[in-house]
C-alpha cells in the first residue's frame, strides 16, 4: 500500500454583484463586442464594499468542507493562495482559519498571483506527504477589483472577484493505483516582472498600488509556458494527453484556453471554461471552474483532471489528479 493525497471536496463562492461589459462601457472607452471577441468575457462578479478576500475564501472553504462531509475541526492545514490579501499581515489564511472556526493546525498564504492555486495545491501536497498533516484546505481567494485602475480599459475589463477551495485528505491505496494528486510542475521567471505587476506595495511605496499589464506581451508567453508546463508534467507522470478527462485551466482569456488545448491536442469538449461569466479571478479561477464542473455533473469521481495557470512573476505551472 502507498500513501495518497485525495481531493475529497470542492467548493466556491462568488459575490452577488455582477458587472457586465455594458456597465463597463459606461465607465471606460470599451464595448461588449471588443471584450467578448478578445477575451470571451461577458461579465464578472465584484465584492461588496464590506466584503473582503477572507470573506470570499471562508465561504468557499465552508462549501468545500460540506462537500467533503467534514467540519473545520477535522482540518489541520489551510493554505490560501491570494495576491489581494485583506492586510499586509496577518496572512489571509489565518483570518479564514478564524472565520471558519478552525482552532488547530497551521495556516499560511502562498503568493504566486494567477498561478497561486496551482502552487498552493503542490505546497499542501508536499506538506501532507512530509510533515504529518492529514486533512487540508487549499483556498484560492481574490478581490482583484480592489487593485484595478478603473480608468484603464486595457486591464479593468479583464478581472473579477471570487473564491474556490478544495479539501485534501491523506489516504492509502494499492501500490499501482493512480488516484489523488499525481504530480505538479511549477516554474517562475522573475525577469518578466515588468510585463505584469502591481505598481505599489508596503516596502516600495507604502501603498497598495494598481495592476499594470502589457497584455499582448503576456499573451505571447502564456500559451508557450503553459503548454510546456503541461508537457513536462505529463512526461514525469507517464500520462498521455488522451487519458485526461477534464482540462480545468486558469481562466484568463478564452483565446489562451483554446490555444493551449490546440497545442496539446486536447479535445475542446474537455475544456472547462468559466471565463465568460467570471472574468479572470486570478488564484480563485481554477477551483471556481472545478467547483462549477463538479456541481453541474460534468466532472465526476474517478476522472483524471489537468489544471494549469500562468500569471505575474512570471509564475506558471500545472497539476494532475484523479478525483
Ligand atoms: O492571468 C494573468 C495573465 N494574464 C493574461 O493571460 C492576459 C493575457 N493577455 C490578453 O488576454 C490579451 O492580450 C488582452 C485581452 C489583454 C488584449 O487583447 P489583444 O488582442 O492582445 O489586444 P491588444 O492589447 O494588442 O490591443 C489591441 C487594441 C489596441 O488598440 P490599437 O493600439 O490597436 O489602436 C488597444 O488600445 O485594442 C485596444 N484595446 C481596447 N479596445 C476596446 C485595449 N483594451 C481595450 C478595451 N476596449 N477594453
Amino acid at each position: 500500500m502507498k500513501q495518497v493525497i485525495r481531493v475529497t471536496g470542492v467548493g466556491s463562492y462568488l459575490p452577488s454583484r455582477i458587472l457586465t461589459n455594458e456597465d463597463l462601457s459606461r465607465m471606460v472607452d470599451t464595448n461588449d463586442e471588443w471584450v467578448k471577441a478578445r477575451t470571451g468575457i461577458s461579465q464578472r462578479h465584484i465584492a461588496d464594499d464590506g466584503q473582503f478576500t477572507s470573506d470570499l475564501g471562508a465561504e468557499a472553504a465552508k462549501a468545500a468542507l460540506k462537500a467533503a462531509g467534514l467540519t473545520a475541526d477535522d482540518i489541520d492545514l489551510l493554505v490560501c493562495a491570494t495576491a489581494t490579501p485583506d492586510y499586509t499581515f496577518p496572512s489571509t489564511a489565518t483570518i479564514i482559519q478564524n472565520k471558519i472556526g478552525m482552532r488547530q493546525g497551521a495556516a499560511f498564504d502562498v503568493g504566486a498571483v494567477c498561478s497561486g492555486f496551482v502552487f498552493a495545491l503542490a505546497t499542501a501536497d508536499g506538506l501532507m506527504r512530509n510533515s504529518g498533516f492529514k486533512k487540508a484546505l487549499v483556498v484560492g481567494a481574490e478581490t482583484f477589483s480592489r487593485i484595478l485602475d478603473w480608468s484603464d480599459r486595457t486591464t479593468c475589463v479583464l478581472f473579477g472577484d471570487g473564491a474556490g477551495a478544495v479539501v485534501l485528505e491523506e489516504d492509502t491505496a494499492e501500490d499501482d493505483a493512480q488516484i489523488g494528486l499525481l504530480g505538479h510542475n511549477l516554474r517562475t521567471d522573475g525577469s518578466y516582472k515588468d510585463l505584469l505587476y502591481v505598481d505599489g506595495g508596503p516596502s516600495v511605496t507604502q501603498t497598495v498600488g494598481h495592476l499594470r499589464m502589457i497584455g499582448n506581451q503576456v499573451f505571447k508567453h502564456a500559451v508557450v509556458n503553459i503548454s510546456s508546463a503541461v508537457e513536462n508534467l505529463l512526461t514525469t507522470t507517464g500520462v498521455d494527453h488522451n487519458e485526461i478527462d477534464w482540462f480545468v485551466p486558469h481562466q484568463a482569456n478564452q483565446r489562451i484556453l483554446d490555444g493551449v488545448a490546440k497545442r496539446l491536442s486536447i479535445d475542446s469538449a474537455k475544456i472547462v471554461s468559466t471565463v465568460g461569466k467570471h472574468g479572470n479571478t486570478s488564484a480563485a479561477s481554477v477551483p471556481l471552474a472545478l467547483a462549477e464542473a463538479i456541481d453541474d455533473g460534468r466532472v465526476k469521481s474517478g476522472n483524471l483532471v489537468l489544471t494549469e495557470a500562468m500569471g505575474g512573476g512570471f509564475a506558471w505551472g500545472a497539476n494532475l489528479f484523479r478525483l
